[in-house]
């Protein structure tokens, strides 16, 4: 799969340190996918990371010089001097070293100065994100760890290694995580001081599950796609991002992710956030309509009638209209935004609708267009203001849909 460009990732320089653990080769997919998002990655290879993975994978996959050795100047250019740890450090926006062997963690963790990659994390002052990889007995080794926890004392972001099945057949944990969430702690890292920073969301996400039985449920096509990137772009922002959601997709990196099924239970865990929230964005399809009566025994057939159960139907809560009963006494969410898919009158249903529920945005598509609303990775929207404003947008992803919400959502923030 290729990456989508990530506007905070835009020509920002990254330095990716990569380390002899067996996990290196994972490291070219790490270097491929940011440079597809649109970063600068300039890689360091220790001498261990070069019995495992060759300069050539990553000056391939980068566009870019690798680096490997702190004896020789750079004459490519690349970089602000032709000193290369110097040039590395100066004007980095992140150091990542991925994966990291225990050799390497002592080394960054008392300071040793004995290679590029060592003399690069000492000369910058960027960000460091570092992301253990070993065997899961090395790991968990006092040594190892009393390494790691000196790292987290100074600021480090450690990216806890997964537990599973090594290359010598043990389990343990150990293993680097995937290549989707590194890129998420390199979101995380470089998000803090964003356009929300200091700033807490809740976002909602999916379509709400509305149980018939305990197997049976009521739903909606909603994927939850333009919530996620909501949550995604408020994290880029640097917000503390809550998602409520009722879909199954990954969870972003750096969110508190509380999933749940029915609308009912959607308001509760809203209603629950709220006091301390500064905006809250609505972009779950919450099922207006419930089984009256949810059967607690799996409803059965019956093998001698054709007849089917007749299931009744009763009103869900207006999470929205709930929000908008406590709000005016808690002081919060400063701002609260809500969608509409409509398929006709779309602006004038739009605006009823965001006065009735007393938003200060309301985010309208037209699900009949065929490369907008629900499933697609696209959306046609037009945003309305509560001060009357109208701002249409073109067709685009719902990442950029996403990022043009957060920008008005940060504007309306004090
Ligand atoms: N919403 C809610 N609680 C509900 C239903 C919807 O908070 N029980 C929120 C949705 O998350 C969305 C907005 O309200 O932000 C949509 O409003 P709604 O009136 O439900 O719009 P539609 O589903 O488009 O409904 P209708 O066609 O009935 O106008």
């Amino acid at each position: 799969m290729t990456q989508e460009a990530v506007t905070l990732l835009q020509n920002k320089r990254i330095v990716l340190a990569v380390t002899g653990s067996i996990a290196a080769y994972k490291a070219a997919d790490l270097a491929s996918k940011l440079t597809q998002a649109g970063a600068l990655v300039d890689v360091i290879l220790t001498q261990a990371a070069e019995h495992f993975v060759t300069a050539l994978t990553f000056q391939s996959v980068t566009g870019r010089p690798v680096y490997t050795n702190l004896w020789q100047n750079d004459s490519s250019g690349a970089l602000p001097t032709h000193i290369a740890h110097v040039g590395l450090a100066e004007s980095a926006d992140l150091l990542m070293v991925a994966p990291a062997t225990a050799n390497t963690l002592a080394k960054l963790a008392h300071g040793l100065a004995d290679d590029l990659l060592s003399v690069t994390a000492l000369a910058a002052r960027c960000p460091l994100i570092v992301a253990p990889a070993m065997d899961g007995s090395m790991y968990q080794h006092a040594a190892t760890q009393a390494n790691v926890s000196t790292l987290r004392q100074r600021g480090v972001t450690i990216i806890e290694p997964e537990t599973g099945r090594f290359a010598s057949g043990l389990v343990g944990q150990g293993r680097l995580p995937d290549t989707a969430a590194l890129i998420g702690h390199i979101r995380v890292a470089l998000g803090h001081g964003g356009i929300l920073a200091g700033k807490k969301v809740i976002v909602t996400a999916g379509g709400t599950r509305e149980a018939i039985d305990p197997v049976r449920f009521i739903t909606n096509r909603s994927s939850g796609k333009q919530g996620y990137a909501l949550a995604q772009a408020a994290l880029d922002a640097g917000a503390a991002v809550t998602l409520v959601t009722a879909s199954d997709l990954p969870a972003p990196v750096g969110a508190q992710v509380i999933s749940v099924s029915s609308a009912e239970h959607m308001q509760q865990v809203v209603l629950d956030h709220l006091a301390t929230a500064d905006a809250l964005m609505m972009a779950a399809a919450v099922a207006d309509f419930r089984p009256q009566t949810r059967a607690a025994q799996k409803i059965k057939k019956q093998d001698d009638s054709d007849d089917a159960p007749v299931i009744v139907l009763s009103r869900t809560p207006d999470i929205l209209m709930s929000v908008k009963e406590k709000r005016a006494a808690l002081g919060h969410p400063k701002v609260v935004v809500g969608f509409a898919a409509e398929s006709e009158h779309l602006l004038s249903h739009a605006r009823a609708k965001l006065e009735r529920k007393g938003l200060d945005l309301l985010i309208a598509n037209d699900i009949t267009a065929p490369d907008a609303g629900f499933e697609v990775d696209t959306n046609r929207v037009v945003i309305l203001g509560a001060d009357g404003s109208q701002t249409p947008l073109a067709l685009a992803t719902k990442t950029r849909i996403a990022e043009a919400i957060i920008e008005r959502v940060a504007g309306l923030l004090p």
